[in-house]
């Protein structure tokens, strides 16, 4: 079956990136059927589900292999899996395109068939997320909230959209200390960094506006601002943090609305900008009248250097800083926060009212107890980071010597240089032998960042030393 040009001219013909392709497959290889039947699956409940709209023109079978690290014949055959149903369509020499509505392409796998967020049944060694495990203070301030001052917060109705008023105050104190005055006002509590972060972007962003943010960036924030329509132009970013130059000649060539930078401790990198260079991006947000967000969400898990820099946003007025207790204590309170202008505060609060009403209180409750032993914190996830750390860079430079990775100032991941641009295929490799890890496009506006790939060293030790020795297993089969 050929696409009808009729068709062709009805819906927006939209080029698929093997890449981004990877990442809409997700975990596709359950290592139940064979190959080509799982990656047919997979695809068509992206076409289902409409992540790969009518007009999609897929990668070529090669390009996709060599993406996917399988073989061309794989590719080949799961697709005529969807040709014969009228799926895909291809012609000679134009490529493959998807070419029905999302109601006809229902599957014929029934309840083989598996949401996007459902858990991997097969057991794999997961080396994706750098977060640590909560500390165990966070499960004893749990069991401490039922003292006077909840039932007091109980009677009350509970909606607070600004945030509980001693969280606000723990934050405003949190940095002080830090050397960035701040008052209650120049906090909104949000629902962790990720919400605070997607709030203060879209107080700047209008469809079509250019905001820069590092190349690689962490891709929650490119999934977001990307969400609200902003064109993402990426400037160089390395073990010193940003490229300040490159962020200065960037400024200048795109006059963009935000400047989206991650100064202490960054993802996937876990560089730290050093005080010049802090200086550096303040006086060109100045100077140039450009706001930044400064993601700072990993800032308490800084290694080695200055363990508590003096925040970005004391060099300059325009400076918005995003803070969580993901990191610090534990992820699933969803307690993160914004630090800005009161005015804007103000401005926001009323738009994180309008969305969720406020964050839960129980959890704001505990967040602000934590806060005030942050201290206590940084040493217990700076004892943790440090030995894990070292085991990962010494498991690489046994097994994996051909293996370039930055040593990181903080946080729990490694961000490693290959010495070929093949991190998409050997990222599906290493799933299939059993292990997950995040290929470099993962972290990059432009797809590119073939060559590198994040592992986390936040597993016990024997995990992660274990997952490296799988990953050098693949490495090899594959190279050699
Ligand atoms: C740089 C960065 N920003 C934001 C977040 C999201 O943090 P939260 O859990 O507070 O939403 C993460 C989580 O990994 C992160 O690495």
């Amino acid at each position: 079956m050929t696409i009808e040009r009729a068709s062709a001219n009805a819906f927006q013909l939209v080029a698929v990136g093997a890449n981004r392709l990877l990442r809409l497959l997700g975990d596709w290889q359950l290592g139940e059927q064979s190959l080509h039947d799982e990656l047919a699956e997979r695809l068509r409940v992206l076409i289902r589900t409409g992540a790969l709209v009518p007009g999609s023109r897929l990668p070529s079978e090669r390009a996709l292999g060599a993406a996917l690290g399988v073989s061309r014949n794989t590719v080949t055959k799961a697709l005529d899996e969807l040709r014969a149903d009228g799926v895909v369509s291809s012609r000679q020499g134009d490529g493959t395109y998807v070419t029905v509505s999302r109601r006809r392409a229902t599957s014929h796998g029934g309840d083989r068939l598996r949401s996007f967020g459902e858990q991997r049944v097969r057991d794999a060694i997961d080396l994706r997320s750098a977060a640590l495990p909560g500390l165990p203070m966070v499960a004893d301030e749990f069991n401490r909230v039922d003292g006077s001052r909840t039932r007091e917060l109980v009677a009350g109705h509970g909606y607070l959209p600004a945030g509980l008023a001693e969280l606000r105050l723990a934050i405003a104190a949190y940095y002080t200390d830090l050397g960035l005055p701040t008052a209650p006002e120049h906090i909104l509590v949000t629902s962790g960094a990720q919400q605070a972060l997607r709030l203060a972007a879209a107080a700047f962003i209008s469809h079509g506006s250019t905001v820069l943010v590092e190349e690689p960036t962490f891709r929650g924030a490119i999934e977001s601002l990307t969400a609200l329509g902003a064109r993402l132009v990426g400037v160089r970013s390395g073990p010193d943090g940003i490229d300040v130059d490159d962020l200065a000649r960037q400024v200048v060539a795109h006059s963009p609305v935000l400047i989206v930078i991650q100064s202490t401790v960054h993802n996937p990198s876990g560089s730290v900008l050093d005080g010049f260079r802090r200086s550096r991006v303040a006086s060109i947000s100045t100077r140039h009248n450009v706001p930044v967000i400064d993601d700072a969400t990993l800032a308490d898990t800084v290694i080695d250097g200055e363990r508590r820099p003096i925040p970005l946003a004391a060099g300059g007025q325009q400076i918005l800083t995003v803070g969580s207790v993901s990191k610090s204590f534990w992820g699933g309170l969803r307690v993160g926060w914004l630090r800005a202008h009161p005015d804007l505060i103000a401005e926001l609060t009323a738009v994180k009212g309008g969305e969720d009403l406020g964050t839960s209180v129980l959890a704001q409750i505990v967040a602000a107890r934590l806060l005030g032993k942050i201290e206590r914190a940084r040493d217990e996830r700076l004892s943790v980071l440090t030995e894990r750390r070292a085991l990962a860079l010494a498991a690489i430079a046994e097994h994996l010597p051909d293996w370039t990775p930055h040593v990181p100032v903080g946080g729990g991941s490694l961000w490693i240089q290959l010495p070929e641009p093949d991190a998409p295929a050997f990222v599906q490799r290493a799933e299939r032998n059993g292990v997950r890890l995040l290929p470099g496009p993962t972290f990059s506006v432009e797809d590119r960042l073939a060559d590198f790939v994040r592992l986390s060293y936040a597993n016990d030790p024997e995990t992660t030393r274990t997952g490296i020795e799988l990953l050098a297993a693949t490495w090899n089969a594959m190279t050699d």
